[in-house]
C-alpha cells in the first residue's frame, strides 16, 4: 500500500518514501511519504489560502462538516480500529474504544462550533467609559500546525483537528512517524465530509523537517503539540510569539488511603497501568498505598496482572501487545535493571518477548530511579507503602510532571485536601489518574505542558479575542 500526501484537497505523490513496519510483527505495512521542504511549503500555503474561506464559513456549516465526519467514522469504525491496531499495535478492543471516543470528540466539536461566543462589557464601570457599548468576539487564528503522537492516532488528532475546524481555522497535520495511516484515513473521511480544499492537509515525514517548518513558518499562527517534554520545550523555544499548546508527559500517581475497599479498585488500577501497554500520558505509573492495606493490595494487584492476555493486537482477547519500538523495549528493560540494582523488587514481569514487555509490577522503587521520576510509557507500575496521605501528597508532588493524579479515600476531608494540595492539571477523587472523557479540560502543569484540550477549552486556545467599542457620544 503506497500512500500520498494530502495537500490542498488532493492526493499528491511525494518525491521520497519510507517503509512503515508493524511494531508487533516487524513486517512492512505501507510506503509512507517523507515530505521535503517544497511539499511542506505547499501544504502551509494551501492552508493559508483556505484560511479566509474557513473564517467566513457559517458556524452551522462547520458544525455539519464535523457531524458528517463523525457519521462517516461511525460507518467505518471497525476499519478505523484495525488501522490503529495495525500501525500502533494497540489491542483491537482498545483501538475500537479509541474510535468510539473519536466519534464523540468530533460530535462535541460539531456542537461547540455553534456555541462560540463573546460577552458584552460595562465600560461605564470606569470614569470616561460612559456612553459606550462594548462587546468581544472570538476570531480564528488562521493556520494551525498540529503535531500529534502515536498513542491515540485518531482521538488525539481529533482533539486538535475538531476544535480547529469548529473555530474556523485551517490545519496542517504532521502525525507521528509510526502512525501516519490513521491521519490519511481521517483525510479521506474529511474530504468526503466536505472540508474545503486546503483547509486540512496531512504531511508525513521527519520531525526535524516537517515539525521545525511548522514551528518556525510565519504563516502558521499556532502550534498544538502532544508528545515528550524534550520536544515540547524545543517547540516553545523556537515558536517565538506563536500561540503554543503543549500536552506533554507525566508519571501519574494514585494514592490509596486506609479504609478503602481494594477489591473494588484493583481491576481499575490494572487497567490504568497496562492499557495500551502503558503508552498513555496519564497511565498509572505510581501507586502509594496506606501501610494497613499494602501487603494485600500488592498480592491482589499481582494476581489480577497475571490474568492479562499478551499477544497479537488484532486478536480481540489480547490485553497487552508490543511497545511502539524495540528501542523502547531496550530502554525500559534498562530502567527495570537499574531499579533492581538499587534494591527495588520486581513482583511480576520484568522481561520481554520480541517487542512485548510483560506487564511489570515493581515494589520499593526509590524516587530517584528512572522508573519513578521519568515517564516510563510502558506497562510498568510501582507500588510503594505510605504511612499517611500527607506523606503521599509530598511524594506525588515531588515530580517534574503534573498532568493528573488520583486518590481513593472514604474521607471527604482527605478528598478535599487532595484537591487542594496535589499540584496537577486534574485531580480524580475515587478514581485513577487515567480517567478522561473528551469534553473535560485536559492538560498539565510543570513539565506536563501548557494550555488545555477538551473541545471548548481548545477552541479558546485556537481563537483570538477581539474587542469592539461603539462610542454613542
Ligand atoms: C494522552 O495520552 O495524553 C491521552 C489520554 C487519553 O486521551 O485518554
Amino acid at each position: 500500500m503506497k500512500k500520498r500526501l494530502f495537500i490542498n484537497g488532493e492526493w499528491v505523490e511525494a518525491k521520497q518514501y519510507t517503509t512503515l513496519a508493524s511494531p508487533f510483527t516487524g513486517e512492512s505495512i505501507a510506503e509512507i511519504p517523507v515530505a521535503n521542504d517544497e511539499e511542506i511549503d505547499a501544504a502551509i500555503e494551501a492552508a493559508n489560502c483556505a484560511s479566509e474561506v474557513m473564517a467566513m464559513m457559517p458556524a452551522h456549516k462547520r458544525a455539519s462538516i464535523l457531524a458528517k465526519l463523525a457519521d462517516l467514522f461511525e460507518q467505518r469504525k471497525e476499519e478505523a480500529a484495525s488501522v490503529i491496531a495495525m500501525e500502533a499495535a494497540k489491542p483491537i478492543t482498545t483501538a475500537l474504544a479509541e474510535v468510539n471516543r473519536t466519534i464523540l470528540t468530533y460530535r462535541f466539536a460539531a456542537e461547540e462550533a455553534k456555541r462560540i461566543h463573546g460577552e458584552t462589557l460595562r465600560l461605564d464601570a470606569a470614569p470616561g467609559g460612559e456612553g459606550r457599548v462594548a462587546y468581544v468576539v472570538r476570531e480564528p487564528l488562521g493556520v494551525i500546525g498540529a503535531i500529534t503522537p502515536f498513542n491515540f492516532p485518531m482521538n488525539l488528532v481529533a482533539h486538535k483537528v475538531g476544535p480547529a475546524i469548529a473555530s474556523g481555522n485551517t490545519v496542517v497535520l504532521k502525525p507521528a512517524s509510526q502512525t501516519p495511516l490513521s491521519a490519511y484515513f481521517l483525510a479521506e473521511l474529511l474530504q468526503e465530509a466536505g472540508i474545503p480544499a486546503g483547509a486540512f492537509n496531512v504531511v508525513t515525514g521527519s520531525g526535524r523537517t516537517v515539525g521545525d517548518k511548522l514551528v518556525t513558518d510565519p504563516r502558521i499562527k499556532m502550534v498544538t503539540f502532544t508528545g515528550s517534554p524534550e520536544v515540547g520545550i524545543g517547540i516553545r523555544n523556537k515558536a517565538g510569539l506563536k500561540r503554543v499548546t503543549l500536552e506533554l508527559g507525566s508519571n501519574a500517581a494514585v494514592i490509596v488511603d486506609e479504609g478503602v475497599n481494594i477489591d473494588k479498585i484493583i481491576p481499575r488500577c490494572v487497567n490504568g497501568a497496562f492499557s495500551f501497554q502503558g503508552q498513555v500520558c496519564i497511565s498509572l505509573q505510581r501507586i502509594y498505598v496506606h501501610e494497613t492495606l499494602y501487603d494485600v493490595f500488592v498480592e491482589k494487584l499481582v494476581a489480577e496482572t497475571e490474568k492479562l492476555n499478551i499477544g497479537d493486537p488484532l486478536d480481540p482477547k489480547t490485553d497487552v501487545s508490543a511497545l511502539i519500538s524495540s528501542a523502547d523495549v531496550d530502554r525500559t528493560l534498562n530502567w527495570i535493571e537499574e531499579a533492581k540494582q538499587y534494591g527495588a523488587k520486581v513482583a511480576i514481569g520484568g522481561k520481554a518477548e520480541g517487542n512485548i514487555l510483560h506487564p511489570t509490577v515493581i515494589l520499593n522503587a526509590q524516587p530517584h530511579m528512572k522508573v519513578s521520576c521519568q515517564e516510563v510509557f510502558a506497562p510498568i507500575v510501582l507500588i510503594n507503602k505510605i504511612s499517611s496521605v500527607e506523606e503521599a501528597f509530598g511524594i506525588v508532588n515531588d515530580s517534574r510532571y503534573g498532568l493528573q493524579a488520583g486518590i481513593y479515600t472514604e474521607n471527604v476531608h482527605t478528598a478535599l485536601d487532595a484537591a487542594e494540595k496535589l499540584h496537577v492539571g486534574g485531580v480524580m477523587i475515587n478514581d485513577i489518574p487515567t480517567f478522561r472523557v473528551d469534553n473535560m479540560p485536559y492538560g498539565g502543569v510543570k513539565e506536563s505542558g501548557v494550555g488545555r484540550e477538551g473541545i471548548k477549552y481548545a477552541v479558546e486556545e485556537m481563537t483570538e479575542m477581539k474587542l469592539v467599542v461603539f462610542n454613542r457620544n
